[in-house]
């Protein structure tokens, strides 16, 4: 009965947009990896891997001309040359270092993520210097994606030229929105004319897949500005769409000053909101031929668009992490680098993993993590957790399920489970009550 009414409590919670974390990217939360298990990360590193599980490599970049008011990320805004360079310079010791792991050996890299941060803030030299260290130093020989994050306003034809060729294949613009007072209201360095002005380079250019951010509750947005926003990405008709909600972590600018002002509730639309604007931004986009492919993205052809790194690793791939505070897990083993420049440059430069948390976790945990991230593509067949685990899931969450099928948020059988829109635009509220108990009501960051 407890279940029954923590579920409850989970599906009433709160509309206003509290400070706190939405999104679910990883399970065990982050809060619970720590210091003393960094041995677990570091000694899976040195044996040799399952040469079937596929492997990837998320790289942080994490320089960015403003920060964001809504930022989360670990990023820098106040770096010089001198300083870029030697954090560049530490990413290839990085790669050499790993190289090095028994973990690497016989493997190439399937997909690689160049995420931060703003990896386009960097200089076409910049990145083909780096691009040629951690080719030569990591198997990077024909990973089938290769992603990469741009802020429009850090782009150039010639830029953009240089990143095709060291083959990206899934390019990502964070446009966020076309309303240029709210792009300011927010700090966003760019404007409207550089988002078009990025897409004329874009489109000459010619990547295989490009992908548009958008976030769905943006300081001072309204109904009238949304539906321009959406309407203006519809237009320019790129091959993938994401709509983040809007939410406020505690290492944001906005919260700092929602603290200060003695504010519990953020100056952003509230959470029922949110969700009807993510859900007309789909609806637009599904009456343009777009498909919804998860609880975030909508692919204009279904049948070519892939995001492999999403996939893999929402499947169990393997991941390593090369820069300040990047994340990675080793067959079973969760782990983050150092979170801060200097004690990341410092291990590196003294030859050492700068690995700063980890997390081994269980047969169990893998097999949440799993369902819990699988399920925000909003349908998971049973069978492969049978397989892989033993678990007959649809059993074992039988209640939980039954409760947000009343609640008309997914239905399900022994064989699959299939979210409603309703329940894709839930869903990572829902996903807590999939989780151990003593993870169940933890702080996510
Ligand atoms: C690393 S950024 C993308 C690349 C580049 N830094 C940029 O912003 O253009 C990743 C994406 O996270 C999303 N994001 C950042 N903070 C967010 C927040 N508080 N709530 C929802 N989405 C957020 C934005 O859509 C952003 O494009
Ligand atoms: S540009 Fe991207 S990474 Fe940089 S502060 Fe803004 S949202 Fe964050």
């Amino acid at each position: 009965m407890q279940q029954v009414a923590n579920l409850q409590s989970l599906l009433s919670g709160q509309d206003s947009t509290h400070a706190g974390n939405y999104f679910v990217s990883n399970y065990p939360p982050f809060s619970v990896w720590n210091e003393a298990d960094v041995a677990s990360a570091t000694e899976r590193l040195q044996r040799p891997g399952n040469p079937r599980t596929p492997l990837g490599l998320y790289i942080h970049l994490p320089f960015c001309r403003k920060r964001c008011d809504f930022c989360y990320f670990r990023v820098y805004t106040d770096k010089n040359h001198s300083e870029i360079e030697a954090y560049l310079d530490a990413v290839v010791s990085e790669a050499s270092l790993l190289s090095e792991q028994g973990f690497l050996a016989g493997r190439t890299l399937d997909f690689i993520y160049i995420g931060g941060g703003t990896p386009s803030y960097l200089s076409g030299r910049q990145l083909t210097r780096l691009m040629k260290g951690l080719r030569a130093a990591l198997p990077w020989d024909a990973p089938s994606e290769v992603a990469f994050e741009c802020e429009p306003g850090t782009l150039s034809e010639r830029k953009l030229k240089v990143i095709l060729d060291f083959g990206v294949n899934r390019l990502s613009l964070g446009v966020e929105n076309f309303d240029d007072d709210i792009l300011a209201g927010n700090n966003r360095a760019h404007r409207s004319m550089e988002v078009y002005r990025a897409w004329e380079w874009v489109e000459r250019v010619g990547f295989e897949q490009v992908n548009l951010d958008l976030i769905a509750g943006m300081i001072g947005e309204t109904d009238a500005k949304w539906s321009r926003s959406v309407a203006e990405t519809a237009r320019l008709a790129p091959d993938a769409v994401t709509v983040y909600q809007m939410e406020i972590p505690f290492n944001t600018t906005i919260y700092r000053e929602m603290r200060e002002g003695g504010s519990t509730t953020a100056p952003v639309a509230d959470w029922p909101t949110k969700r009807r604007w993510t859900r007309e931004a789909f609806e637009a986009l599904e009456s343009k031929g777009y498909t919804v492919g998860s609880a975030y993205t909508a692919v204009r052809d279904s049948s070519k668009i892939r995001f492999v790194y999403r996939d893999q690793l929402w499947d169990g791939a393997d991941m390593l992490a090369l820069g300040v505070s990047a994340f990675g897990y080793l067959d079973g083993v969760h782990y983050q680098n150092q979170p801060h420049m200097q004690p990341y440059m410092d291990a590196v430069g003294s030859g050492q993993l700068p690995v700063s948390r980890a997390l081994p976790i269980t047969a169990q945990e893998a097999m949440i993590r799993q369902f819990v991230l699988k399920l925000k593509l909003g349908r998971l067949e049973a069978e492969p957790f049978r397989r892989r685990f033993g678990v007959d899931v649809t059993s074992r969450w039988a209640d939980e399920l039954s409760l947000f099928q009343e609640h008309g948020l997914l239905s399900f059988d022994k064989e699959r489970i299939e979210l409603t829109r309703e329940g894709l635009l839930h869903v990572d509220r829902l996903l807590h009550a999939f989780f151990l108990p003593e993870h169940a009501t933890i702080r996510y960051a």
